[in-house]
């Protein structure tokens, strides 16, 4: 079994802590994603799976095996870099030979072509074999780099932002290729990226990690869905969620905190989740997909508005909605409605979509049962 465990884990470096008392449990064979921003201890984490840090406190099980006293070469892990870490002026079937060569590993030569030939199909680098490796474009080095984390057949791979250096057609096909090849090949794959669609697309589960904490660990539909707080709300989701501040009064939610507002009506479950409290500073959480556009005024937590910038993605079209000049948002409408620059235009409010987080702790408000 290949689980990943990490138990209280935190790493310092100097006054910088990098990890800060992480838990995580990956299962056997789960694609598990950590996203985060830049310096957010991504990278640390998995240098601590690997064995090339040492945690301060906390323990690191591979499996059933605390490993925290195993040096690298024996955690049965590999470790696929950003950076592609290629010997350039070997050819390909050299740099996959290389880590079967280990002194570790007694491969034979028949065995050693086998797995060649079996990696370089599942990899579509066959045709590559005989190549100098620096003679080759980006996304077939990160291909080859890839193969030469599988040919070990590790039970964990861990994989720094593999595809971040490929431009975003390649990346986008290599995704694809990368959930492919888990599936195929029935490893654990611990996955960093700072890319929320690689995460959401990749993913079985997401932990959001920031500033060495991590934040909430979820299937994609759950942090996507279900939001635990400000920082998650905003990283995951493109076009980014929009974060209104807000006041509760008396089973209202009103919008702006001066001027003109817009009120709301809480639904049944919000109102309770809030409790009696007459006034609650807030700030709402909607994503533009959950505003509904429409061209004639709407019964209810429809607000009129004026459309002042308008980007056009092919099948819909976002929009930036005026209501005064504190209260802009973005909204999506499809395309076919044909809504344009200076269109005035009614938004509606999904409120049983909307995310309503405290003012101070920047946390969801939860229903305590
Ligand atoms: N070897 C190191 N020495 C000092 N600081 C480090 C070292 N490695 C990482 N850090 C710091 O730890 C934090 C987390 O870094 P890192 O794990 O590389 O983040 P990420 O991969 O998410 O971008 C950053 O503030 C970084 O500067
Ligand atoms: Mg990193």
């Amino acid at each position: 079994m290949a689980e990943v465990k990490l138990v209280g884990i935190t790493k310092k470096f100097g006054d910088i802590t990098a990890v800060n008392d992480l838990n995580i449990e990956v299962k056997d064979k789960e694609f598990f994603v950590l996203l985060g921003p830049t310096g957010a201890g991504k990278t640390t984490t998995l240098r601590l799976i690997a064995g090339l840090e040492k945690p301060d406190k906390g323990e690191i099980y591979l499996g059933n095996d605390m490993v925290n006293k195993w040096v690298p070469a024996v955690r049965d892990v590999a470790f696929v870099f950003q950076y592609y870490t290629l010997y350039p002026h070997y050819t390909v079937r050299q740099n996959l030979e290389f880590p079967l060569k280990s002194s570790l590993r007694r491969v034979s030569k028949e065995q050693m072509d086998d797995i060649i030939k079996e990696v370089s199909k599942v990899l579509h680098i066959e045709h590559l074999l005989d190549r100098q490796t620096v003679n080759l474009s980006g996304g077939e080095m990160q291909r080859v780099a890839i193969g030469r984390a599988i040919v070990r057949r590790p039970k964990v791979f861990l994989m720094d932002e593999p595809l971040s250096n490929l431009d975003a057609k390649l990346r986008e096909e290599m995704r694809a290729e990368l959930a492919r090849l888990h599936l195929d090949i029935g490893s654990t794959f611990f996955y960093v990226t700072h890319d929320q669609v690689e995460a959401m697309t990749m993913g079985d589960r997401i932990g959001v990690l920031n500033e060495g904490k991590l934040l909430q660990v979820g299937t994609p539909e759950q942090v996507y869905n279900k939001p635990d707080n400000i920082f998650v709300a905003k990283f995951v989701g493109s076009p980014v969620i929009n974060l209104l501040e807000s006041e509760i009064i008396n089973d209202k939610l009103v919008i702006g905190r001066k001027g003109q507002t817009m009120e709301c009506n809480l639904t049944d479950l919000q109102c309770r989740m809030i409790g009696k409290a007459s006034s609650r500073k807030v700030i709402l959480g909607i994503r533009p997909e959950d505003i509904l556009i429409t061209k004639e005024r709407q019964e209810k937590n429809s607000f009129k508005c004026s459309v002042y910038f308008k980007q056009s993605m092919g099948v819909e079209d976002i929009l930036n909605l005026k209501f005064t000049d504190e209260l802009i948002f973005r909204a999506i409408a499809p395309t076919r409605m044909l809504v344009n620059v200076g269109d005035i235009v009614h938004a509606n409010f999904l409120m049983d979509r909307a995310h309503i987080f405290d003012a101070n702790t920047e946390e969801r408000l939860e229903l305590k049962s």
